[in-house]
């Protein structure tokens, strides 16, 4: 993987730089700036590129427009041969970057055809562009050459800066690099250094929280990771699928539809591996209640993990030299279920300890409970970090080998 830093003259060549601009949509489609911690990690190769004097073009994703197509808004334009909702512009991030960055950004309401050609033609050295939501095409997703080559005819360079959506082969991030050289961003490259180190040379005792959702991925990053890490500790849906899948009663609690045989695969009874003994859950009326321990819950549903849980992993993480984080405890939203990863929270950010966190929801979680602050890494894949971290090859990183 070729860096952009081996690029002798970037002087006046048109770079078109994806990154990932994916961020919470705010009150008023304004970007929250609690939130704006993607925009902030683009912003050195951003920076670079200005000091060498580079003509950038921004390209990123928005959202899923797509899904929302069928809610009727008066936003939704038709423009060629989609409907674009326009909720879903980037123009509300072009503003906030340009207040994080002091620069002026020239937003462009399309990203390939006459509006894109044009306004890069006029580009003059050090100027910034961000062109409109790439997914506002179909072909985005699609991985679609001719997409890309359209894409790829305006600059003269491509810059990965998007590990965040690296693990989708879409047409910015691999069918690109078929038209244009190819080159990783300061961003992609500190996400696989920092991510890669933690897996192979972490400082131990090593731990990984899994939590939350996305069972499926995550398990086979618990597998993945068994035999390299120190300990895994489960909450959320992760744990419910795990206790499931041993057996245990766990009611009405959710289960990502993931078969338990399927769960069997992981060695269950390694020591590594730590599970919830008790839980906090509510029945169909909502009505909380401490289940003492997992197993014959009847009609109840898990939601957090117990006091007893709690005190069990803050053990453990209050030992820990190293912490990667992905998932809540537990139904953190709700007040009457969030002590499990408030607790979590607090030991892991109190920590001296090297500690990685990812995934939008730790991350709002983090932020409702105070501690983002005190995370030494935020990495800015969800999606991306689980595969990763499972050791899967991702198509972004993959097509710029
Ligand atoms: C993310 O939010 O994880 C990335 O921006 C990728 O977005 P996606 O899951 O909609 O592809």
């Amino acid at each position: 993987m070729k860096s952009i830093k081996e690029v002798q003259n970037l002087k006046n060549k048109k770079v078109l730089t994806r990154v990932d601009f994916n961020v919470p949509i705010g009150d008023g489609g304004i970007i929250d700036k609690k939130n704006d911690w993607r925009i902030k990690a683009a912003l050195p190769t951003i920076q670079y590129l200005l000091k060498k004097e580079a003509k950038i073009i921004l390209i990123s994703h928005f959202g899923r427009p797509e899904t929302k197509l069928e809610i009727a808004s008066p936003r939704l334009v038709s423009l060629g041969r989609r409907i674009w909702n326009l909720e879903y512009s980037l123009k509300s991030v072009a503003k906030r970057l340009e207040e994080l960055l002091d620069y002026k950004i020239k937003f462009v309401s399309d990203c390939i055809g006459n509006k894109a050609k044009s306004a890069v033609e006029k580009m003059q050295v050090g100027e910034i562009i961000l062109f409109e939501n790439l997914r506002f095409y179909n072909e985005e997703e699609k991985n679609d050459k001719d997409f890309a080559k359209k894409l790829a005819n305006v600059a003269d360079i491509y810059i990965n800066d998007a590990f965040s959506v690296s693990h989708r082969a879409h047409a910015s991030v691999s069918a690109i690099t078929k038209f244009l050289p190819s080159y990783a961003g300061l961003l992609l490259e500190k996400e696989i250094r920092i991510l890669s180190g933690a897996i192979d040379n972490p400082e131990r005792p090593a731990t990984i929280i899994i939590g939350g959702a996305k069972a499926k991925t995550k398990l086979l990053v618990i597998k993945n990771l068994l035999n390299k890490f120190d300990h895994i500790i489960v909450g959320g849906i992760v744990a419910n699928v795990i206790l499931k899948a041993k057996g245990i009663d766990i009611g009405k609690s959710m289960l990502d539809g993931i078969d338990p045989e399927e769960v069997k695969k992981i060695n269950l009874t390694d020591k590594k591996l730590h599970i919830p003994i008790d839980a906090i859950g509510c029945n169909t009326v909502k009505k909380k209640i401490e289940l003492s321990a997992v197993g014959d819950i009847g009609d109840y549903k898990i939601l957090d993990i117990g006091p007893e849980s709690r005190e069990l992993y803050l053990n453990i993480i209050k030992k820990s030299k190293t912490i990667i984080w992905n998932g809540p405890m537990g139904k953190f939203e709700n007040d009457n279920f969030a002590d499990g990863t408030k607790a979590v929270s607090e030991a892991v950010t109190n920590l001296k300890s090297y500690k990685i966190i990812g995934g939008g929801d730790t991350i709002a979680a983090l932020n409702k409970f105070g501690c983002l602050e005190k995370v030494d890494y935020i990495c800015t894949g969800g999606g991306a970090m689980l595969k990763f971290l499972s050791g899967e090859k991702l198509p972004g990183i993959r097509a710029l080998k």
